[in-house]
């Protein structure tokens, strides 16, 4: 068994940018990682895991400024059968947004289950502009942070690393505009409709 267990906190976790990433931090690491989506059926086994590890790697998107509900929901058991050796936590998170600050707030909140609960705190790796970098030519500065990250963990020496696509905020919005346009296309829907509430009934 590895000493790295990565958990996936995306609600789309089998087709998730989380996948992605983590699949990256895996073979960056020379520790030996275990992976596991975080799905509504699996709390128990997961909870039972956790204690088997020294570090425990979270990777998740920012949801609406905050945790998705899918690890919202995890932690709250977590809390309820907490192992009895803590792995340190580190943190792997991705934003949509250009800015890898929108993430703040996020860890933050991670950062107070672990004070809450016991756990140490490990490393940060904040990713901006995380629904796409990975299919630009920016996929490299990814990677770079995602190995540094991985360093940091398997040598126990924590930081803090962030990284984004380093694109004016203008061509940013004009670029993603247009992916999501063309998006929305591949499934019948328009721009018109996709600034719409009705978007939510569908
Ligand atoms: C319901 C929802 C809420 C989101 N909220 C934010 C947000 O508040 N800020 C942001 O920068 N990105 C936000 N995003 C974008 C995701 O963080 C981004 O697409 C990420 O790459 C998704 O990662 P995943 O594929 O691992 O789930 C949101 C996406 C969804 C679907």
């Amino acid at each position: 068994m590895g000493s790295i267990l990565i958990l996936n906190g995306s609600p789309r976790a089998p087709r998730s940018n989380s996948k992605r990433y983590a699949h990256l931090f895996s073979d960056s690491c020379k520790t030996p990682t275990d992976y596991c989506d975080i799905t509504k059926a699996n709390h128990q086994a997961l909870c039972a895991k956790v204690g088997a590890y020294s570090q425990l790697v979270f990777v998740f998107p920012l949801y609406v400024d905050g945790l998705p509900v899918t690890l919202l929901n995890f932690l709250k058991d977590l809390e309820k059968q907490p192992p009895q050796n803590k792995p340190t936590v580190s943190v792997l998170i991705n934003c949509g947004f250009l800015e890898y600050t929108q993430n703040d707030l996020a860890v933050e909140m991670l950062a107070l289950f672990c004070r809450q609960n016991g756990y140490p705190f490990g490393s940060v790796l904040k990713i901006g502009g995380g629904e796409a970098i990975l299919d630009t030519p920016f996929r490299f500065l990814a990677a770079r942070g995602i190995r540094s990250f991985a360093r940091s963990v398997e040598r126990a020496k924590y930081a803090a690393f962030h990284t984004t696509m380093p694109l004016t905020k203008s061509l940013f919005l004009k670029a993603s505009a247009r992916y999501w346009t063309e998006y929305g296309k591949k499934y019948g829907v328009s721009k018109e409709e996709m600034q719409t509430m009705k978007i939510e009934q569908g």
